[in-house]
């Protein structure tokens, strides 16, 4: 098939579940939004890991790119470890806030969106970060430790949503 795929990946999750896609769309291109020249398809299916509740720079800078990607069918994703909407005194956060930043950026409606459980594995992290985010967990008391949620089902699901959209 004719499509893209760009993601933004730092510890290698969304990078397994870009190349899951991939394998599963029949997609021709795949990259890091960091290695991305040209673009070459008329569909793009676009994703970031979400790090400090957002996503990556550069992934927001290509969706508010309306020259570049004038004419293509979009589709997004995230890859987080919050999945669900988690409202908090100063603000909400967790997945459909993540995918709605992605949305924004976009700023027309996409063809499919899904929200990704992630993988967080400590002893794989930065020291600095790793130490960080033990903190962080500490402090909302969530547990820190090995944490896999790829599942490949969210996978099937957002490839027959994305076949669907095209058909349409
Ligand atoms: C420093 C750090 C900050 C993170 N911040 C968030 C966050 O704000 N919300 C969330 O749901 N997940 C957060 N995560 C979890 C990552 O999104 C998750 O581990 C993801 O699978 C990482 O993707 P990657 O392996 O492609 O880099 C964070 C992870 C790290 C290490």
């Amino acid at each position: 098939m004719n499509a893209q795929i760009i993601y933004y990946s730092k510890y290698g999750s969304t990078k397994e579940i870009a190349h899951s896609i991939q394998e599963k769309l029949g997609a021709e291109h795949i990259c890091d939004v960091r290695d991305l020249s040209d673009i070459s398809a008329d569909l793009l299916i676009i994703g970031s890991s979400i790090y400090k509740e957002t996503s990556h720079k550069e992934i927001l800078h290509l969706l508010k790119d309306n020259d570049r990607l004038k004419d293509k069918a979009v589709a997004l994703f995230v890859v987080c470890l919050s999945r669900k909407l988690v409202k908090t005194p100063t603000r909400d956060v967790g997945g459909p806030v993540y995918l709605r930043q992605l949305e924004e950026a976009l700023g027309r409606e996409s063809i499919a969106t899904q929200i990704f459980g992630g993988r967080m594995i400590p002893a794989e992290m930065e020291e600095e970060e790793r130490i960080d985010t033990e903190i962080n967990c500490k402090k909302r008391g969530m547990p820190f430790g090995d944490i896999d949620l790829i599942n490949e089902q969210e996978v099937d699901e957002f490839v027959s949503i994305i076949k669907s959209g095209l058909k349409r």
